[in-house]
């Protein structure tokens, strides 16, 4: 019965494979009812699962799709995903820079939902970008020119789609094991050889200790050898956001400018940097100096933007349409001093309000609105000096959002 599956889990039992199949299908299938399914993943997040029960789930996750066959492409085949966080353009500038070095990569994005800003939505501000390539499509590009950054295909892990909505409305998304389990799924079934996950930390990250980070990273690593993937894991800081942009064509913008070799020194450019060099080392198997030297080259050397280039034209996108409103209020230093924090949960609410991320599944995004921050943490500011531009649609109300930056 539906019901004792529920109970068990209440109790802190183990469920079975057999029972995880019979009630997570049956939420497909449409007899397992939202209710239902919301008061398990309550129980999933206030007892935890078994390794084991992990498994479990992440296989019925894998076999509720299709999955990708990659081994015709020849070379190690990567792939990359972030936990989410605030100012994440990550993924379009590590993609291009290690498709320049002859690593294919295939990377299957989401739109954002609440503060974190998602991928496919960045994309989606250079207009006519597709994407929503079918898998004869993914499968050609990255043949063609060893790079494809799309939406997630329906046919792949299609029950995580499902589970992820209803967990994102009944605050049960926080738990390790559905996250390993959500995320896992999605990249062994999207074939690549060898997987790199970028696990966030911080106030505007699923996961705010380290101790919880190392869990994940630990459980992913097990699940990874279940399927014979490699599986390497990064954990780094969300407490500030990533780079000086937030905000969907801001963002882009921002990724070129580090493509181009303009950004070098700030938390972004030093992320991209570490992720294209293990998933160099990752790739061909050499020292991580050699790779550092391979990813530095391929941005001084214009590679990496071109590769850039290569990829939106192959998806259709002209990037000569980004836009950025031209209405723009600015945050200004309430005193002199040193930044001692700039806060990434309150920018990506900010940013939510402003309309470059959804509230709801529904809600439609304004690509031209975000912020751009004009100093970093550690700097001096004088009284007065401004701090950050936020570009609008609808007047933002600013004096809600003081605390963003902390001022000693
Ligand atoms: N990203 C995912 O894809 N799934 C989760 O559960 C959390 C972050």
């Amino acid at each position: 019965m539906i019901t004792d599956i529920i109970n068990k889990k209440r109790l802190g039992e183990e469920l079975s494979y057999h029972e995880l199949d019979e009630f997570f299908n049956g939420y497909l299938d449409g007899k397992v009812k939202d209710y239902q399914m919301s008061s398990l993943l309550m129980a999933i997040c206030i007892n935890g699962m078994t390794e084991e029960e992990t498994f479990s789930l992440t296989k019925i996750f894998i076999d509720s799709g299709d999955t990708l066959d990659l081994s015709f492409i020849p070379g190690t085949v990567v792939d990359k995903h972030s936990t989410g966080g605030i100012g994440d353009k990550t993924t379009l500038i590590i993609a291009p820079i290690v498709a320049s070095l002859g690593i294919p990569i295939l990377k299957m994005s989401g739109r954002g939902l609440g503060y974190t800003g998602g991928t496919i939505d960045k994309l989606e501000s250079i207009s006519g970008y597709r994407v929503d390539l079918s898998d004869d499509e993914v499968m050609k590009q990255v043949q063609d020119i060893g790079i494809v950054i799309t939406g997630q295909t329906a046919s792949l892990a299609p029950m995580d789609k499902e589970i992820y909505a209803l967990r994102d409305v009944t605050a049960t998304v926080s738990s390790i094991p559905l996250i390993a389990t959500s995320i896992m799924s999605k990249k062994i079934a999207g074939g690549a050889d060898k997987i790199l996950i970028d696990i966030k930390v911080g106030n505007g990250a699923l996961l705010r200790t380290k101790e919880e980070a190392q869990e994940l990273s630990c459980l992913m690593k097990k699940i990874g050898q279940v399927y014979q993937k490699d599986v390497h894991t990064i954990i780094s800081d969300m407490n500030t956001p990533l780079g000086f942009c937030i905000g969907n064509s801001l963002e882009v913008m921002e990724a070129i400018r580090v493509l181009k070799g303009e950004e070098f020194g700030n938390n972004l450019t030093k992320l991209c940097i570490d992720l294209s060099t293990e998933l160099v080392c990752m790739a061909k198997g050499i020292l991580p100096q050699d790779a550092q030297d391979m990813v530095l080259n391929a941005i001084n050397s214009g590679a990496a933007y071109q590769k850039f280039l290569q990829l939106v034209k192959a998806q259709q996108g002209n990037l000569d349409n980004l836009v950025v409103s031209k209405k723009y209020k600015e945050i200004k230093a309430s005193k002199s001093g040193v930044i001692e924090s700039i806060s990434a949960i309150r920018l990506g609410e900010l940013s939510v309000s402003l309309g470059a991320g959804r509230v709801s599944k529904e809600d439609s995004i304004d690509y031209g609105v975000g912020i751009e921050l004009k100093k970093q943490l550690g700097d001096s500011v004088k009284h007065g000096e401004v701090l950050a531009r936020v570009y609008y649609k609808k007047v933002p109300r600013l004096q809600e959002y003081e605390d963003i930056f902390t001022i000693r």
